[in-house]
C-alpha cells in the first residue's frame, strides 16, 4: 500500500506521520480523522512535474480536484506550479477562494450549466473542455459577448476501455462523456468549433477511467487522438496546439497492488506522443495531464477508533470502527480493497484475521475484509492509509453522520484544514423549524 512517505513507527510503537503520533492526533482532533501528509502531496507533485517536463518541457500537470479540494490543498497545487481540473460550480468557487490563478484551471463535465460556464468565464479560466453539441452552442452564445475568445479543447470518446471497474471506465464508444470519433461527432464537433466565432479550439482532451494500473491504454489513446488531429489537421485546417489524455493512475491501497510511477506513465504517454506526432508530420503540441486519484491519495490516511467486536461462530470476526462509508465509500461502491495498521500497536505482529466493518446501518458497511491485525478493542486506533483521494469528496452525511476533521502534518506540526461537522451544522440547512 502506499504509506505516506513520512510514515515510522515511534518509540511507543505508535504510527507516526509528518512527525506526528497519531494516537495524539486522535486525541486532540478526535476520530474518525484524515491526515493528509503535506511532504507527501507536494513530493507527489514534484514527481510528476519532473517526470513529464524532464521528457517533454511543455508539459502541464492538472491536480483533478475531484479526489479531494478545500483551500489548503489548493493553495499547495498552485504553490507547486500544477493547474487544476474543476468540475463544477462548487470547485470553482473553492479555487477561487484559495486565489488559484485561473489561467490555469481547465473546467470540464458533461453537463454544465449557463451559469457555470459563465462563471468560468468571469473567473478567467484558461481552458474548458467542451463535452458535446448543447455546450458548444451554449459557449458560443456566451463568447459572441465578450471581446477575447474563449479558448476550447475537445474531450473525445476514443473507443478505448480500459481494466477498471465499469463505474469507473469512461473512454469507450458508448460513454456518456465525449464525442465519439468513430461515427463522426467528434469530427462534426472540430468543424462546429472551427466556425464557430468567438471559441479558439486548441486541441483535444481524452480520459479513459480512472484507478487504471496498465498503461497500454494510455499509449493506444494517444495513438488514437494523434491520427484523429493529422485527419483533422488534413480535412479541416485544425492545428493540435494541446493534447490531453487525462488522468487516471492507479495508486497502491494494498500490498498485493502495483501501481505506475510517474516516470513509467511520463515514459508511456511522452514515447507514444512523440513517435506519432512525428509519424504523421504534426508539430509537438503542448502536453496536459490530469492525476488526481495518483496525487493526492498516497498522501492521506483515516484514522478510526474501535469500538466493539463481533464474533460469528465458523463466521468473520467483526472489529467495528466509529466511521464507514460515510467516510469511505469506495469499498461498498467500487469493491475497493485496503489495508489497516493498527496505529496504536504498530510493532505488535498480526494474530488473528478480522473484518472491519463501519457503523452505518448497511450490511454492506465493509471498510475491510480479511484484515490481518493484533487483536484490537475498544479504544485502539486503526489506521488505513492511501485514501487522500475519492474518499472525503464523496463522503455523505448519511445516519447523519458528521463529516470527519481533516488534519495537515508537516514537521510534527498538525493544522486543523477542516473542521469536524458539529449537529448545529446538520441543522443548518432545514428552512422550516416548526413545521
Ligand atoms: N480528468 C478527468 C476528466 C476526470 O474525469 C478524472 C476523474 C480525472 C482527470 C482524474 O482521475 P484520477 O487520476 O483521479 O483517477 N470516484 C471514483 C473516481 C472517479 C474519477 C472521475 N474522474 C473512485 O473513487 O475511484
Amino acid at each position: 500500500m502506499s504509506l505516506p512517505i513520512t510514515a515510522r513507527t515511534d518509540a511507543h510503537g505508535h504510527l507516526e506521520i509528518g512527525g506526528c503520533d497519531c494516537c495524539d492526533l486522535a486525541a486532540q482532533f478526535g476520530t474518525p480523522l484524515y491526515v493528509f501528509d503535506e511532504a507527501t502531496l507536494r513530493d507527489r507533485c514534484r514527481a510528476f512535474r519532473a517526470a513529464f517536463e524532464r521528457r517533454h518541457p511543455d508539459s502541464r500537470i492538472l491536480y483533478a480536484g475531484k479526489a479531494f479540494l478545500n483551500r489548503a490543498v489548493a493553495q499547495i497545487i498552485a504553490e507547486e506550479g500544477l493547474g487544476l481540473d474543476v468540475v463544477s460550480g462548487g470547485e470553482m468557487a473553492v479555487a477561487r477562494a484559495a486565489g488559484f490563478p485561473p489561467d490555469r484551471v481547465c473546467f470540464h463535465g458533461n453537463n454544465k450549466s449557463l451559469d457555470e460556464l459563465q462563471m468560468a468565464l468571469d473567473w478567467g479560466v484558461g481552458r474548458i473542455a467542451v463535452d458535446n453539441f448543447h455546450e458548444l452552442a451554449l459557449l458560443g452564445r456566451l463568447a459572441a459577448a465578450r471581446d477575447r475568445p474563449v479558448e476550447i479543447l475537445l474531450r473525445l470518446a476514443p473507443g478505448v476501455e480500459p481494466r477498471t471497474h465499469a463505474h469507473i471506465s469512461t473512454g469507450g464508444v458508448a460513454s456518456k462523456f465525449g464525442f465519439p470519433i468513430a461515427d463522426g461527432q467528434a469530427e462534426a464537433a472540430v468543424q462546429a468549433a472551427l466556425t464557430t466565432p468567438g471559441l479558439r479550439l486548441l486541441g483535444l482532451h481524452a480520459h479513459i477511467g480512472s484507478q487504471i494500473h496498465d498503461l497500454a491504454p494510455y499509449g493506444q489513446t494517444v495513438r488514437v487522438m494523434v491520427e484523429f488531429a493529422a485527419q483533422m489537421a488534413e480535412r479541416h485546417g485544425m492545428h493540435l496546439a494541446e493534447i490531453s489524455p487525462g488522468g487516471g493512475w492507479a495508486i497502491r491501497t494494498t500490498p498485493a497492488e502495483q501501481a505506475p510511477t510517474p516516470e513509467e506513465i511520463a515514459e508511456a504517454i511522452v514515447d507514444t506522443l512523440h513517435n506519432e506526432v512525428a509519424r504523421h508530420g504534426l508539430p509537438l503540441p503542448r502536453l496536459t495531464v490530469e492525476p488526481g486519484r495518483a496525487i493526492i491519495g498516497p498522501a492521506g490516511v483515516a484514522l478510526y477508533t474501535v469500538g466493539a467486536r463481533k464474533e460469528v461462530p465458523g463466521g468473520p470476526t467483526y472489529v467495528f470502527v466509529d466511521g464507514g462509508m460515510a467516510d469511505n465509500i469506495r469499498p461498498a461502491l467500487y469493491g475497493a480493497r485496503y489495508q489497516a495498521i493498527a496505529a496504536s500497536r504498530a510493532n505488535e505482529p498480526p494474530s488473528e484475521m478480522v473484518t472491519i466493518a463501519g457503523r452505518y446501518c448497511e450490511s454492506g458497511d465493509i471498510l475491510i475484509r480479511d484484515a490481518a491485525l493484533p487483536h484490537l478493542v475498544a479504544g485502539d486506533l486503526l489506521a488505513v492509509p492511501a485514501v487522500g483521494a475519492y474518499c472525503l469528496s464523496l463522503a455523505s452525511n448519511y445516519n447523519l453522520a458528521r463529516r470527519p476533521a481533516v488534519v495537515l502534518v508537516h514537521g510534527g506540526q498538525a493544522h486543523l484544514i477542516r473542521r469536524r461537522e458539529e449537529y448545529e451544522d446538520l441543522l443548518r440547512l432545514d428552512a422550516i423549524t416548526d413545521h
